[in-house]
């Protein structure tokens, strides 16, 4: 694995990668790597090709009074999982290098952005798709893997390459949970043995939630009255939103049908967690709930 900083070096080497054949695959991440991470590189890995993973703590997508300056970092732990991951280049570059001046340009995404974390997040999801268009013109044409975990992002990165014919194929991958649950997450580091135990709720809650979309529950107030009423009784658990949308507009739904997203984030001690599951109900009834994956634990 080769460790990159410059823009220019990468952008050569995907180029040349390119011109011999096989597609480029992109993990854009900020770092402190989990088994989240890791099956990011892994889905990315067994679509072979060249994989590179960009490491960037992105500083405009975090607010003012946001956790940038604590954002858990580990250069050498990380450039070793991604060794192990079979990962071909690891793209660090230093904010300089990203942002040489202030940028007059952002990229913002309507609508879909207003709604869950945006709404309390002001101008998160612009840094996340600026940092995002900024990755991929560098990257070049590539396949770019997301996670669920991360579903209004995900969304919100589909739409803009859609609407701006990115040349980007972007592979959504499925939500990663430790074995007790509690969905990965890089702030998980912030938590204390209280706090982690008390934040395993919001992965409860959603399967309260799925069970009872199983049993037959179709109005998304009383589901929701659910998740709230499980979360609230985590004294550690400070809820933030509990929201059933559509699960490709984000709009909230009344009933129960198609594809929809249950979203939920918590403040929890010094960190803000989310979590979420997709639910499916058929024309036919059949209800099937998607509520991630088990970390694979040789990873
Ligand atoms: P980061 O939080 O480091 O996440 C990088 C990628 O890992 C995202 O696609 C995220 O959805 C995925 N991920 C995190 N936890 C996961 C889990 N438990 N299961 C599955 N995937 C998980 O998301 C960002 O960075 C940034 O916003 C970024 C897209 C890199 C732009 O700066």
């Amino acid at each position: 694995m080769e460790t990159l900083t410059r823009i220019a070096e990468v952008r050569a080497a995907c180029d040349a990668a390119r011109r011999d054949g096989p597609r480029v695959g992109l993990v854009p991440t900020m770092g402190a790597f989990h088994a989240g991470h890791r099956s990011l590189m892994r889905a990315a890995r067994g679509d072979g090709g060249l994989v590179v993973v960009s490491l960037f703590v992105n500083p405009t997508q975090f607010g003012p009074h946001e956790d940038l300056s604590a954002y858990p970092r580990d250069p050498e732990g990380d450039a070793a999982a991604a060794e192990a991951e079979g990962v071909d280049i690891l793209f660090s570059p230093a904010v300089e290098e990203m942002y040489p001046e202030t940028p007059r340009t952002t990229v913002h995404v309507d609508g879909l952005t207003e709604r869950l974390c945006g709404a309390r997040r002001p101008g998160h999801f612009d840094g996340v798709t600026t940092v995002c268009t900024k990755l991929f013109a560098i990257i070049g044409p590539c396949a770019a893997y997301f996670g669920r975990k991360d579903a209004q992002q995900l969304a919100v990165v589909r739409r803009m390459v859609q609407d701006l014919d990115l040349p980007v194929d972007v592979v959504g991958c499925p939500l990663v949970r430790e074995a007790d649950g509690l969905a990965m997450s890089s702030r998980n580091a912030y938590l204390t043995a209280d706090e982690r135990r008390a934040a395993l709720v919001l992965s409860r809650a959603l399967r309260r939630v799925a069970d009872a979309v199983r049993d037959g529950v179709r109005r998304a107030a009383s589901l929701r009255e659910l998740l709230v009423a499980t979360i609230g009784r985590e004294r550690l658990v400070a809820l933030d939103y509990a929201e059933i949308v559509d699960a490709a507009t984000l709009e909230p739904v009344r009933e129960i049908d198609g594809e929809v997203l249950v979203a939920v984030a918590a403040q929890v001690g010094r960190a803000r967690l989310i979590d979420n599951c997709t639910l499916n109900v058929s024309g036919q009834g059949a209800v099937t709930a998607d509520l991630g994956v088990v970390a694979d634990p040789s990873a």
